[in-house]
Formats: structure tokens, sequence, C-alpha cells
């Protein structure tokens, strides 16, 4: 196969078989094909795009790259979230053990958080002796017995996703559909879930800040998926202010634990409730384990207030070798003291938040990566508390700097300050979830 041809055809804009497409993506694993040939046909899809098919066939391409994990052997039907991250954004946490809990079995592989927003599996790094990395049969074998496990995502997975990735950021080609579609599914896919279930966040802390584009990215990743024989859903959530009330790694995962604990779900933040119950019932859903979504809510509102969700947490996480004290209020999870607090500066509502700032500060504290290699605080941590639409008066407490160094924390309360927009007027409340799509 003539890699330059390849190049040329989607520089004219011509669509590209399956054939073309592996032959490029294993020609790049295998070192045959070099970067900057790779670097030139990323370009030409960013100006050219790409059709369904050829977007699937690139997926297909990169997931052969690596292992696919084999779930048929799993007892419950398998289904997943995918999260296109934001800024506290905890809900995996709690909605694996709760989908769990429902009789799903949950195979979950995390990222790291980069920028402003976090990673699911820097929170559980949080955790006591918990082991983010198991070969596949110490994973597939949590999955089966305890219903979910959550572990850090090894390299024989998509490895071609990686190395492709590595070049579009330094390519200026991260921003184009087919290519995250490509990058995002290949991976979820190689997790085995028949159902998979996106949380597409859209606002000033997401990685997509507009609906139209959201919209987009959407359409291609449930096609894709659905070409694959998966059952898809796409939630879109609203990431125009943080969701919960922590940012940061322990705080975040001490939130996430805490409403699962029995009376957990009506002390809980709201909207954490809501997400984490919306996408739970949409993978019950998905799974085919009740008719519809009427059905699938009473069932995951049963499984959070009976006790049975949080009885699988704790016993997931003692599979993972995490330590967890139940009866300590911050599960024994090590937190900074608090440092300062920052205060309405004066009468009026909270009309917008820029969230990705918010992520910044916690970065201010060493509470986030602006590098891949950046070190991680994981002890210290923000807690925002008024919803945009809230009334304020001056003096009231917006938010609580957790660190242990007191000029970091200074710096992240300045710009979490700064992050925030008040107004005379009345200002509307923002709804969570926006549309829904599959
Ligand atoms: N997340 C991914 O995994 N890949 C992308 O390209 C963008 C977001």
């Amino acid at each position: 196969m003539n890699v330059l041809e390849i190049i040329e055809s989607k520089k004219r804009g011509r669509e590209l078989d399956e054939a073309q497409l592996a032959a490029l993506v294993d020609g790049f694993t295998a070192g045959t094909v070099p970067e900057y040939q790779m670097a030139a046909f990323l370009m030409a899809v960013w100006f050219r795009g790409m059709t369904a098919a050829e977007t699937a066939a690139l997926t297909g391409a990169m997931l052969r790259s690596g292992e696919e994990l084999d779930t048929s052997g799993l007892p419950s039907p398998s289904a997943d979230k995918h999260s296109t991250g934001g800024v506290g954004d905890k809900v995996s946490l709690l909605l694996a053990p709760l989908a769990a809990a429902c009789g799903l079995c949950v195979p979950m592989l995390s990222g790291r958080g980069l920028g402003h927003t976090g990673g699911t599996l820097d929170k559980l790094e949080a955790i006591p002796g918990y082991r983010i990395h198991l070969d596949n049969r110490g994973f597939l074998k949590i999955v089966a017995e305890q219903g979910c496990a959550i572990v850090g995502q090894s390299g024989s997975i998509a490895p071609a996703d990686g190395r492709i990735y590595a070049l579009r950021d330094v390519t200026a080609t991260v921003d184009c559909v087919p290519l995250i579609t490509a990058s995002i599914m290949s991976k979820k896919l190689a997790a085995g879930p028949r159902t998979i279930v996106i949380d597409l966040k859209t606002g000033s802390g997401a990685f997509m800040t507009d609906l139209d584009r959201a919209r987009e990215l959407a359409t291609a990743l449930v096609a894709v998926g659905r070409s694959y024989g998966r059952t898809m859903a796409v939630v879109f959530s609203d990431m125009d202010q943080p969701l919960g009330r922590m940012i940061g790694h322990a705080v975040e995962t001490i939130e996430a634990f805490a409403a699962l604990r029995p009376g957990g779900r009506e002390r809980a933040p709201a909207d954490l409730v809501e997400l984490t119950g919306e996408l739970t019932a949409e993978m019950v859903r998905g799974a085919g384990l009740v008719p519809d979504l009427a059905a699938a809510r009473v069932r995951v509102r049963a499984a959070w207030d009976d006790g049975s969700a949080y009885a699988r947490l704790l016993a997931w996480v003692a599979a993972q070798d995490g330590r967890l004290d139940p009866d300590r209020e911050d599960f024994s999870l090590v937190t900074a003291p608090l440092a300062t607090e920052i205060t309405a500066p004066r009468d009026g509502w909270l009309a917008a938040v820029d969230c990705r700032a918010l992520g910044l500060a916690l970065a201010d504290m060493k509470g986030a990566r602006r590098k891949v290699d950046d070190p991680l605080d994981l002890s210290c941590g923000l807690e925002f508390l008024p919803r945009v639409g809230d009334r304020l008066a001056k003096g009231d407490v917006i938010a609580r700097v957790f660190c242990s160094r007191k000029d970091e924390a200074e710096a992240a309360a300045k710009r979490a300050l700064a992050a925030l927009a008040f107004s005379a007027e009345e200002a509307p409340a923002r709804p969570l979830i926006l549309e829904r799509l599959g």
C-alpha cells in the first residue's frame, strides 16, 4: 500500500477504504510509516473530514493495534460510561458500584487528568493501597465477582491511539471530530462493554465548549459504537459550573463515596445525584435489564437507597486492595487543612462561572497537571458552595480552599474569585441535562 497515495487521496477529499486506513495505522504502529507522513495525514483529515464509514474503519484499525478484552464470560450484561471530562466530575466513582448493584458488570478503564479537567485514576490514587494496574485476567475476575472494577488503561490497549494523540497534540489536530471519535471509541471498545453511555459535557469547563460541536461529536460516537454492535446513548450535560461541591482528588473521592452511604443520596449535591442517576439509568436501560428509562430510574434509586450500591463500593475497593475506613467521615483519605475562604464581595446573584479557571486554580496548588509528567498533590482541593442563579449576600462563603501551602492557596483563591461573575439582577439557574441522543 502506498502511503503517499493515501495522504494524497485524503488531501483531495476522497473517501479512503478500510484496507487503506488499516495499512496506514498498522504501518505507523510497526514503525514503517514515519511520523511526518502520519502528521500530514492527520492534517488532511482535519481539513477534509471523514465519512462515517471512514471514522469507523479508523477506529477499528486503532482498536486492533492492541488487545481487546473478552467480556463474553461475565455473568451479567456489561456496560460502561465515558465522560468527555470536566471540573469536579467524580461520577465514575459512584456510578460503577451503583450500576453493579443494579445488575450490570462494569469493566472501566480510566485515564489521568490533564489541564483543567481531573482524571478518575488520579482520584482513585488518593485511596491508600488501591491498585490501579491489574492484568486483564485479574481485572475481569474482579468485574465478574464484584460487578465493577476501575483500572488504568495499560499500554496494550489501543497503543496506536497513544502515539497518534501525541502527534495530534503537536500538530494542531486535536480538535477534529473524526479523530476524537476514533481516539475515544478505540479505547472504549477495547474494554468490551456491550452498552456505552457517553456523558458529553459542554461549557467553559469542558473540552467541547459549544453545543453544536458537541452534537457533531455525539453523532459520530454513536455511529461508530453502533457499527461495532454496541448499544449507545449520549447525555449532554452542563459544564458551565463544577459538578458537585468538591474539586480535587481526595476531596472528590470522599464526596462521591459519601453519596452512596446510607441516607447519602439526600445529603449529596443534587446535580451529582441527578447526573449519576440518569447516566446509570441509561446504562441499565441500554443493557436491556428493564423496558424503559422510568423503570431504570426506579431500579437505580432502589439500589442506591437500600445500601446495595454502598456494599458494592466497599467490596470493589477492597478487591483492588484499597483501604477505606467507613467509620470515618473522610474514609481515612488524606486531605489538606483549610487554608483560606473566598467570600462574596457584594450582594447579588452568581451569574456565571469560568469553570476552566476553577480547574486551573487547583493546578495552582499542584492539584492538577499542566504537563503530563507533573507530580500531583492529591490532598488539596476547593469546596465550591453556590450554584449559578443563587443569591449571595456580601461576606457569604463562596468557596473553601484546602492546601498545606498558604501562598499557593492564596493564588488559587485569587484565581477562583476572578472566575466568578456577579450580577445585581436576578440570574437564571442553569439546567444540568441539556439533551440526549440514542
Ligand atoms: N479524549 C480522547 O481520548 N481522545 C481525544 O482525541 C480527545 C479526548
